[in-house]
């Protein structure tokens, strides 16, 4: 019968857990998504395009692909479901693999980006929106498809808005009778439906039956100044008061907020009367090794209770089990952008109405639950519906240099659902031209340097660095460096041995910032073969080295391919800094005469980030690679220069804004 789960007999064992194939059987046909997947699969069989909504955890994900597959509608093509995160694409994958019980990479694999595992076998591809953007470049009817999911839609993430016009362009092309067609599922947990129906050309919306307990929501009564504060007394207040096995789910905004918490819970814990039922604390962030963040997905033992204490990540891309609680603190960190300047500042911020309710939702799906905001009501009626797209607010330099690459010269015209400012695209296309990417004549268009750029996947500053190493004859170094830069941070730096980390990194510092450092901590790895209790002892973090590696290995692929000559300049560090200046010369900054430091293009205030090999010195200039606010607006990743490599790198740019300055 037509989406009809298959069935097969076999034992699994996943990580740590054993689940049969009958039980994963049990559990599909238990999803609330099961009694509609007949209709489902005749909505999609009979339309082109089609939204499904449904909360978290009902299945959509998971299911919609099998279902589409099992009912013969993927043919000799693929589907692909894309993700907004990485994580998500891979223990989704994981996930289906298991249930369909064959090996991951072959009919089931996932993409992204510098990790693909698919091959020739792979019909159900999860993949980030950012790879299949990519995918687009080369092929931008995106034949390789007979249906493209777009998953969490709600999210707005920059490249699955711009998929959306590419997805909707690439379908109509098919409709010319000598292609095949494309179906396109567009999936959310809530959204404005009206307004992607209407851009889908008024398709259908298809609803599935979640299920939801009612939920007791609870506000404070005053404003709070601390929410991490706020945030451990609710823990242990819910802990002092429910019944164990109520397991509770805390919002906050990255890992060393997290790691913070986290130690601050265990800590407490430890001094607490053994009345109390045992508490696992158990964090939940992206870069999180995977071993550990299978954890919040394990059973809470008997009597005990569970605190998962996660990133926005938890508000709907992984489903866990048995919360009865939410603490909200009402924060989330998101990039957001100052056009003009170009750059994207990652920032705390207060979330959206829909965030908020989402995050409540993660109580009460398996019985009533509660939910702890820990902000006032008024608060919450200030907060703005829904969240602002993220096209409308971060640095559209890298996006509007794929749109060109993929032969769209009007910017201004594309099909968006939500169309950016047109300051911000011309603020973008002003950058590239900085770096050289595009061309004013009649019609903007890439230059020959700016077609070479797109072939890597990087953001444009990073691919300019990696084509300018051979007027430094710097290449090899050059892509360590950004090979380092693109990964998780390398250094480890826990809460409890914080000296003892800072003691073991002085050997790899230099006082040329921290690009240096990170080449010298690569040096190192390589030196010792990536032995592991060399990085136990340097407090390094072999698995995002081991990616790091993989990552340079990839690039170095690309630059032959580009013919590039890979050179290495030895120890003239000057060569290195320079080729590094070519690329990131907008994100630079000048200290002043009361020893603070004001970047370059706008004369904002910065810091340097504590983490930074320089944070106890005082550099005349220096270049960063991203500017991250928490109290203060901190740069990261940083690089000491001369004040005449910047001017060389752009004199027209430099000219311009010490004209604007003085
Ligand atoms: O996409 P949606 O939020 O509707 O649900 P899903 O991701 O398809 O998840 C459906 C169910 O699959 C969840 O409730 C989990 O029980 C299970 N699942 C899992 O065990 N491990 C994963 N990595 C993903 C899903
Ligand atoms: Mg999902």
């Amino acid at each position: 019968m037509s989406g009809e789960p298959m069935k097969k007999k076999r034992r699994l064992s996943g990580f740590g857990m054993i689940a049969s194939t009958d039980e994963l059987y049990e559990q599909r046909c238990s999803l609330p998504i099961y009694p509609a997947r007949s209709k489902l699969v005749n909505e999609i069989r009979k339309t082109s395009s089609v939204i499904v909504i449904g909360e978290t955890g009902s299945g959509k994900t998971t299911q919609i692909p099998q279902y589409v597959s099992e009912a013969g509608l993927v043919k000799n093509a693929m589907i692909a479901c894309t993700q907004p995160r990485r994580v998500a694409a891979i223990t989704v994958a994981q996930r289906v693999a298991m249930e369909m019980n064959v090996e991951l990479g072959k009919e089931v694999g996932y993409c992204v980006r510098f990790d693909d595992m698919t091959s020739a076998q792979t019909k159900i591809k999860y993949m980030t929106d950012g790879m299949l953007l990519r995918e687009a470049l080369l092929d931008p009817l995106l034949l390789r498809y007979n249906m493209v999911i777009l998953d969490e839609a709600h999210e707005r993430t920059i490249h699955t808005d711009v998929l959306f016009g590419i997805v909707k362009d690439a379908q109509k092309k098919r409709k010319d009778g000598v292609h095949h067609p494309l179906k396109i599922v567009v999936m959310s947990a809530t959204m404005d439906v009206d307004h992607f129906s209407r851009y889908f050309n008024n398709c259908n919306v298809l609803y599935l039956e979640g299920r939801q307990y009612p939920i007791e929501i609870f506000y404070c009564n005053q404003p709070q100044s601390d929410y991490l504060f706020s945030a451990v007394v609710s823990i242990f207040q819910i802990h002092q008061e429910e019944p164990p096995g109520h397991d509770i789910l805390v919002f906050l905004t990255g890992q060393e907020e997290i790691e913070a918490v986290v130690k601050s819970v265990r800590d407490i814990a430890q001094d607490l009367s053994t009345d109390y039922p045992r508490l696992f604390v158990c964090p939940m962030y992206a870069a999180l090794p995977p071993s550990q963040q299978l954890k919040i997905f394990q059973p809470t033992p008997q009597g005990a209770r569970k605190v998962i204490i996660a990133t926005n990540i938890a508000e709907t891309s992984v489903t866990i089990q048995g919360i009865k609680h939410v603490i909200d603190t009402g924060k989330v960190k998101a990039r957001s952008y100052r056009a003009g300047s170009g750059l994207d500042i990652l920032k705390v911020q207060w979330l959206s109405k829909a965030q908020a309710w989402q995050r409540t939702g993660r109580s009460g799906r398996e019985d009533s639950g509660t939910c702890w905001r820990l902000y006032t009501e008024e608060e919450f009626e200030a907060l703005p519906d829904n969240t602002i797209p993220e096209i409308q607010r971060c640095n559209l330099a890298s996006v509007v240099l794929q749109l060109l690459a993929l032969g769209i010269p009007n910017i201004l015209e594309f099909d968006f659902i939500d169309k950016p400012s047109s300051e911000a695209i011309i603020g973008a296309l002003d950058q590239l031209h900085l770096l050289s990417a595009v061309e004013k004549t009649d019609q903007i268009q890439l230059t020959p340097f700016g077609k070479r750029m797109v072939m890597f996947p990087l953001e444009p500053q990073f691919s300019r660095i990696l084509l300018m190493a051979k007027e430094y004859s710097c290449l090899e170094e050059v892509l360590t460096i950004v090979s380092m830069l693109s990964v998780e941070s390398v250094l480890h730096t826990p809460h409890s041995k914080r000296e003892n980390a800072l003691a073991a990194r002085k050997k790899f510092e230099s006082s040329d910032g921290d690009f240096i450092m990170l080449l010298n901590i690569y040096k190192a790895y390589r030196a010792v073969k990536g032995n592991k209790e060399w990085c136990f002892e340097n407090f390094i973090n072999g698995r995002h080295m081991q990616t790091a590696l993989d990552v340079r290995q990839q690039l170095h692929g690309m630059c032959l391919k580009a013919r590039l000559t890979i050179q290495s300049c030895g120890q003239n560090t000057s060569a290195i800094r320079k080729c590094m200046t070519s690329g990131l010369f907008m994100n630079s900054a000048e200290l002043q005469r009361d020893g603070e430091y004001l970047t370059l293009d706008r004369r904002q205030s910065v810091y340097i980030h504590p983490s930074s090999c320089l944070f106890q010195c005082k550099p005349a200039y220096v270049l960063y690679s991203e500017l991250v606010h928490t109290s203060k607006c901190y740069m990261r990743n940083l690089c000491v220069v001369d004040p005449e490599w910047l001017y060389e790198a752009a004199p027209t740019y430099f000219k311009r804004r010490y004209s604007k300055n003085t």
